[in-house]
This record gives structure tokens, sequence and C-alpha cells, in this order.
């Protein structure tokens, strides 16, 4: 049941609930926005007619316009947001202090509003909020890393692993880098666009964090390590055989501070004339 209802002492007719409806399900009858009949069930629940009415006459999925967040006036400050995109870095040096999970929990509540393709939304946040349970994931990771290393087990292509093993013996976490969280987003193979939903999720994810002064990192040796080398850590975790991994992330307060922005160039491009 989606719910559709229209409140007829505040709905003014403008007909905008209709139009941006992306499967055009709504329509005028008896005068009034409403689902055309037989076709809820097409409904992908994006809320769009909830958040297009000026008049906070629509509600669908039992929510209540008056109790939404406005936008008018809220958004960021465009040159804010750039400095943000332009300043947020890999960061490799953590303290050990914990987040508390208010905050990664409010974290996760943002970056659930990130679009997914048809609106699939079926993302899983797997994040590790206890530091001690990032140090068994750690110890058990890397040793499953070595033991592969010693039994000739490591993947064609990620060789260099026995040199993190290396570094890990000489007391250097290379691949975790002593964060004390981590998020690994995952979606069900099967879906629409398990690649993008995953990424969106975890960009959105990575800029909301650094503009708190948390610091992430984008991990590509965690993921290949527990996908690739030792993928009973991926089932210890809880990410489901039937999902694909999107990235995982690791994060937590930063120690180290950057005080300027990186001067990248764009060098490419391909600006069509047709
Ligand atoms: C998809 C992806 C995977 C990455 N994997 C790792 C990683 O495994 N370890 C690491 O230290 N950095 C990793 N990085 C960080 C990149 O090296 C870093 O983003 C890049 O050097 C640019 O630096 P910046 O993020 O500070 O702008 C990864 C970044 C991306 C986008």
């Amino acid at each position: 049941m989606i719910n559709f209802t229209v409140d007829k002492d505040r709905c003014i007719k403008c007909g905008e609930c209709v139009e941006d409806c992306p499967r055009s399900i709504i329509g005028f009858i008896d005068e009034y926005p409403s689902i055309i009949p037989g076709r809820a069930g097409e409904c992908i629940q994006c809320q769009h007619c909830f958040a297009v009415c000026s008049e906070g006459a629509v509600s669908i999925l039992g929510l209540d316009p008056d109790s939404a967040e406005a936008i008018a006036g809220n958004f960021p400050d465009p040159g804010k947001l750039a400095t943000l995109i332009k300043g947020r870095r890999a960061v490799r040096r953590y303290l050990k202090d914990p987040i508390d999970w208010d905050t990664i929990s409010n974290l996760l509540q943002v970056i659930a509003h990130a679009p997914t393709g048809i609106n699939n939304r079926q993302n899983l946040f797997t994040v590790v909020d206890d530091p001690r349970v990032m140090e068994k994931i750690r110890q058990e990771t890397m040793a499953g890393i070595i033991k592969a290393v010693e039994d000739k087990r490591i993947p064609a292509g990620l060789e260099f692993y026995s040199g993190l093993v290396d570094a890990w013996h000489a007391g250097k976490d290379v691949i975790f880098r002593g964060a004390p969280h981590m998020l690994a987003v995952s979606t069900p193979k099967n879906g629409p666009s398990p690649e993008a939903d995953t990424l969106i999720a975890l960009t959105s994810f990575e800029l909301l964090a650094q503009s708190m002064g948390i610091g992430t990192l984008w991990n590509g040796l965690l993921k290949w390590a527990i996908t690739a080398i030792v993928p009973e850590i991926r089932t210890k975790i809880g990410i489901p055989e039937d999902h694909h991994i999107g990235y995982t992330m690791v994060f937590g307060r930063p120690d180290v501070r950057y005080f300027r922005t990186a001067q990248r160039k764009l060098n490419r491009v391909n600006r069509v004339s047709f």
C-alpha cells in the first residue's frame, strides 16, 4: 500500500505532482491528484510527489509533509561545497579514538538518501563501529593474507600483497592504516545498477564525513583482501554471498591536517559539437 493522499484544503491543483511522477501514475481524478486506478504497483516510492508539493498537500507512504525537512535556504553554499570536493583527502593517518555510534548512525541515515537505480534502495551498509571488532578484523585479515602468501595462494595480479605482509611485519599497517572503523557498501548483484548504487553511497558518505572532520580512505587493498584473498572475512562480517561489494572504506578521526586543496587540472574534456 503506497497510501497516496491529498489534503483537499491545501491542494492548489497546480499539477506538479502529476508532472513530476517518473512513472506517470498520478492523474487528476475528480479534480484532485490521485493514483490512476490499477497503477499503484508501478510506484517506485521515490517520493517526488511528496517533495514537489509547495503546499504540503501530498502524503505518500504515511509521510507527514509538515515534519519533513524544508529545502529553501538550506543547501550549502556552492563555493564551500566546491572546497569540500577539492579539499577532501585520502586520509592514511588516524587517531585511535573511536567515533560514537550516534555520529556514525546519523551519517548512515543521511547517505540512505543517496540515489539508486529505479530507487532500488537495497544497499547494505556493513559498518564496524567498535574498534575492538576492527582490531579483530585487522588481525584475522592480515593472518589470512600472511597464510595465503606462505601457501602461494595469492591470486594472479595481487602478488604485491607479499610486500604488504613485509610492511606489516615491519610494523606498518598499509591496508587498514590504523583506522578505527570501516564501511563496506554492498547490494544484490541482480539489482539494476549495483556498481553505481554502492559507489554513489560511499561518495556521499565520504563528503559528508569529511565535512564533519572525519577522515576517510577508499580502500581497494581491503576490498581485494576480503573478496579475493581471505573471503571468509567477508562472510564473517555478514556480507551476503549474492551481494556485489561496491567498495570498502576505512574512516576515523584524522591524525593529519591538510591546509590547502590539491591543485589538480581539468585536462581531459571532450566538448562535443555534433
Ligand atoms: C577506488 C579507490 C581505491 C583506493 N584504494 C586505496 C587503497 O587501497 N589504499 C590507499 O592507501 N589509498 C587508496 N585510494 C586513495 C587514492 O590513492 C587517492 O584517492 C589518490 O591518491 C588521490 O588522493 P586524494 O584522495 O587525497 O585526492 C583509493 C582511491 C580510490 C578512489
